[in-house]
């Protein structure tokens, strides 16, 4: 330990999985617990306290936890036995679905909170340090943890994440996020765009509006009307220095007139968005209770592409949903093979407990799981490198995020959000800056930089033309 006495007084590691609303999350609790003397550390060996951020969506990511928990409970009984204490805390939708069994198969940790009560921590940690029994918050107020937040701090980078909404009143019949992260809530527009300022302050030049079901935002205007996430991403446009912004995870049936509108007019909007329709069969799309058939799917592609010619696709599938057939699964196959996609996400059905497809007949068995998964990964695969492929040639801005792990290498992100690499001066990260694609990789591009002063043609025109 750091013994000058400007050295901090207390480390905090805090562990994060799931999806980019922990990684959101995470940063803010570490914003809370600043002021207690919280510093960052890297390993929990050094941790004064330890938070899992952790994530519930599959039954892998919720083990994982407690096999954490059990690695954690060693360090924890050896500094005890030094007379130093860690406090150990779980967050995020694990402590929210499953805080009694955490208690009773942990009893070593100390806080449990769901994921709408880190503005309560320090008073928890407080708690904590005095009582001999586990601390358990896991209300739902969203409204409240907004407004007592403190501000967010600086961004790491320049590109920076920002929660606009939080649930979803949606149900789909093998998801628990209705129930971990509750009923839909939508931050106030002004609310938004204010911290959205700061991050560009502090050095974003791409923002990420992140929630769970984000185009079905609907916050208060600051002329009291109600807005649409078309308009926010127009007010977002209007933020000097703001060069970037995307906006995930969107649900098919948000997918409105005026947000497609809004990838016509705003050149800062990414042509890549990742769209999950989880399956290609109408039959199980009614059995999973989304709300929209393929067809439907495919429209709002159509018109995505129709006003942004350039604009790539992502998406998430879901293999072996209770009553899913050979015939269900071979549509799933047809959809992605006829809209095609840049990069996707598919997993093995998980039961959850508690959602309505856990319980339902036509359980798949896993073989058949397995091999469905593998046949739709082989075809995203292929897609994914042949979208890497085309890229290939093409004049781009990178956003550079910071040196990369060759020395001298830059890396950066592309508008479709690949990652980049070339040779260019450390004092680039965080510009935006021209390059041409020289080789494209399974899941990166390699690149050469234009040098100061080049140019690049805007990219729908790019598109065209290649
Ligand atoms: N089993 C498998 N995949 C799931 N997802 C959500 N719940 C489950 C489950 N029970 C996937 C969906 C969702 C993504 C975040 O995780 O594809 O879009
Ligand atoms: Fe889960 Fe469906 Fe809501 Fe997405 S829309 S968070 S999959 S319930």
């Amino acid at each position: 330990m750091p013994s000058d006495a400007t050295a901090p007084r207390k480390r905090l590691l805090i562990r994060t999985w799931g999806c980019q609303m922990n990684v959101y999350d995470s940063a803010r609790m570490a914003d809370v617990l600043a002021p207690l003397g919280y510093a960052p550390t890297e390993t929990a060996e050094e941790a004064d306290m330890v938070i899992l951020n952790t994530c519930h969506i599959r039954e892998k990511a919720a083990e994982k936890v407690f096999s954490d928990l059990g690695r954690l409970r060693v360090l924890k009984e050896e500094k005890a036995a030094r007379g130093e204490r860690m406090i150990l805390a779980v967050a995020g939708c694990v402590a929210q679905a499953e805080g009694a069994e955490i208690t009773a198969r942990a009893p070593h940790v100390d806080i449990v909170l769901g994921p709408q009560t880190y503005h309560r921590l320090p008073e928890m940690v407080a708690r904590a340090a005095r009582a001999a029994g586990a601390v358990i918050e896991t209300d739902f107020p969203a409204e409240d943890k907004f407004d007592h937040l403190p501000d967010a701090s600086q961004p790491s980078g320049p590109i920076a994440f920002l929660t606009i909404q939080e649930g979803c009143d949606k149900f789909c019949s093998f998801c628990v996020v209705p129930y971990t992260r509750g009923a839909e809530f939508s931050r106030p527009a002004a609310a938004v765009l204010s911290e959205a300022r700061r991050l560009v302050d502090g050095g974003a030049r791409e923002i990420a509006l992140l929630g769970q079901n984000v185009n079905a935002w609907h916050g208060a205007g600051p002329e009291g009307r109600t807005w649409g996430l078309g308009r926010l991403l127009r007010a977002m446009a209007a933020i000097p220095g703001l060069a970037r912004l995307r906006y995930t995870t969107s649900h098919p049936r948000d997918m409105d007139d005026d947000l497609i509108a809004a990838h016509a007019e705003l050149p800062q909007l990414m042509p890549f968005l990742h769209l999950p329709v989880q399956s290609g069969s109408d039959r199980m799309l009614r059995a999973m209770n989304r709300g929209h058939a393929a067809d439907d799917f495919r429209r709002v592609v159509e018109k995505l592409r129709a006003v942004r010619p350039d604009i790539a696709l992502s998406s998430d599938f879901i293999a072996g949903h209770p009553g899913e057939s050979d015939a269900d699964h071979a549509a799933t196959l047809a959809l992605i093979r006829e809209v095609g996609f840049a990069q996707a996400f598919s997993f093995k059905y998980s039961a959850r407990p508690g959602t309505p497809a856990a319980g339902a007949g036509g359980q798949v068995p896993e073989p058949v799981k397995d091999a469905r998964l593998a046949e739709i990964q082989a075809l995203l695969r292929g897609q994914q490198d042949a979208f890497n492929r085309s890229r290939a040639g093409m004049l781009m801005d990178v956003l550079c995020t910071g040196p990369a792990r060759h020395p001298g290498q830059m890396a950066g992100r592309s508008p479709w959000l690949q990652p980049v690499h070339f040779d260019a001066p450390a004092r680039l990260a965080g510009h935006l800056v021209p390059v041409r694609i020289t080789a494209a990789h399974p899941n990166s591009l390699a690149a050469e930089w234009l040098g100061a002063g080049a140019t690049t043609p805007p990219l729908q025109q790019e598109i065209r033309a290649a």
